[in-house]
């Protein structure tokens, strides 16, 4: 969408995978508080997003009202308060007549709705798709679009129609991001399933519009420490938005070194916004797997993922990996901040325990000197 925003995929944090409808204003301001006090507003997570259950009716003036019982200094104020600390606040609605929670759904009210919002000073919509009346979501979600920008303000428009009607197809010009699956759950075989259907769409992400597989689940316990990080690794490579899921004001120091790695953020804030994908599958049910991508300066991500549940050596090639046959690359490893060889090379492997995933950017070398 064509707003200005979205350059590169959102950063930020949403409320509903740790703490679904169990929100007030306090959780909101302690979260961005935390956010701050960690270092991770610094490095780009700025969105602080409230998700389903914030607001309670319509009243007789068919205006949407908050749980005042939740929100009792009210949502402007609650805006204000982020501001203050140099943040973005997000809210939730849903192009049906009631959100999958049973709170007022915004169909037939989009402009209503989108005024309150930008009165309040919001930053970011996310649009949910239960009870549609079964009105096709192609013409469902663009009137929140055009109340969005009718409102004044500008205001970050993601889509979340679970990836019914293949949104990548349709939405680039209608929201920021789109969902293109169902609602990730805290374990590695939602995870994965979710990377493999987002993997399909991959050339139609790009600045101002990317694919979103769901937000983060690294910190919410149901993966293993190597699964969170093939998770967070995967996610940035797939220029997926990097919403945190968990409760930041009270993570352990693991979650905040996988959710804080600066060099993994790099890679999905890129300026040249090309989705990685899934370049090479094989061994025991193809779970030894390289995906890679082309970033900015002559440079490619590369993610060898270990999918097997025992240890092995994964080899990217340079034919999969779109490297000329025999190209000098010096290769720097995200995880452990290093360069770890810098030669001519055909191929590049590396021992990779079970579930994990190792990521690396491979720089051209010309005449001998790195260009990174
Ligand atoms: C379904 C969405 O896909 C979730 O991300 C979340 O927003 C819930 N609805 C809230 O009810």
């Amino acid at each position: 969408l064509g707003n200005g925003l979205a350059t590169t995929p959102q950063m930020g944090w949403n409320s509903w995978n740790f703490f679904r409808c169990d929100i007030n204003e306090n959780v909101i301001k302690q979260t961005a508080d935390a956010l701050i006090s960690t270092g991770l507003a610094k490095i780009g997570y700025v969105y602080v997003n409230i998700d389903d259950c914030w607001s309670l009716a319509r009243d007789s003036n068919g205006q949407i009202i908050h749980d005042s019982k939740a929100f009792p200094s009210g949502m402007k104020s609650l805006a204000d308060y982020v501001h203050s600390k140099g943040l973005k606040l997000g809210v939730y609605s849903d192009a049906g007549i009631m959100t999958c929670q049973y709170r007022p759904g915004s169909l037939h009210h989009e402009y209503d709705d989108a005024a309150l919002f930008a009165s309040w000073g919001i930053d970011y919509l996310k649009y949910d798709n239960c009870f549609n009346l079964g009105i096709e979501p192609e013409k469902r979600f663009p009137p929140m679009r055009d109340a969005l920008n009718a409102s004044g303000r500008t205001i970050f428009y993601s889509l979340c129609e679970w990836g019914v009607n293949d949104p990548a197809l349709w939405a680039g010009t209608i929201g920021n991001s789109w969902r293109t699956t169902n609602d990730i759950l805290d374990t590695w075989e939602s995870m994965t399933a979710i990377a493999d259907i987002n993997d399909k769409w991959a050339a139609y992400a790009g600045p101002g519009g990317w694919n979103d597989p769901d937000m983060l689940e690294v910190g919410n316990g149901g993966m293993t420490y190597q699964e969170y990080r093939a998770h967070f690794s995967i996610w940035a490579l797939m220029k997926a938005p990097l919403l945190i899921g968990c409760d930041v004001r009270n993570m352990t120091s693991e979650t905040f070194e996988i959710i804080s790695n600066e060099e993994v953020i790099s890679v999905n804030q890129d300026s040249l916004g090309v989705q990685g994908r899934k370049v090479d599958s094989y061994g025991p049910e193809g779970c030894y797997q390289v995906w890679a991508g082309p970033l900015s300066g002559d440079r490619v991500v590369v993610a060898l993922w270990n999918r097997c549940s025992h240890p092995a050596s994964i080899t990217a090639k340079w034919s999969g990996i779109g490297l000329e046959l025999s190209t000098s690359v010096s290769v720097r490893d995200l995880w452990k901040h290093k360069v770890v060889s810098l030669k001519s090379m055909t191929s590049f492997s590396a021992q990779v325990e079970a579930h994990a995933c190792e990521m690396y950017i491979f720089a051209l070398v010309t005449e001998g000197r790195s260009v990174s």
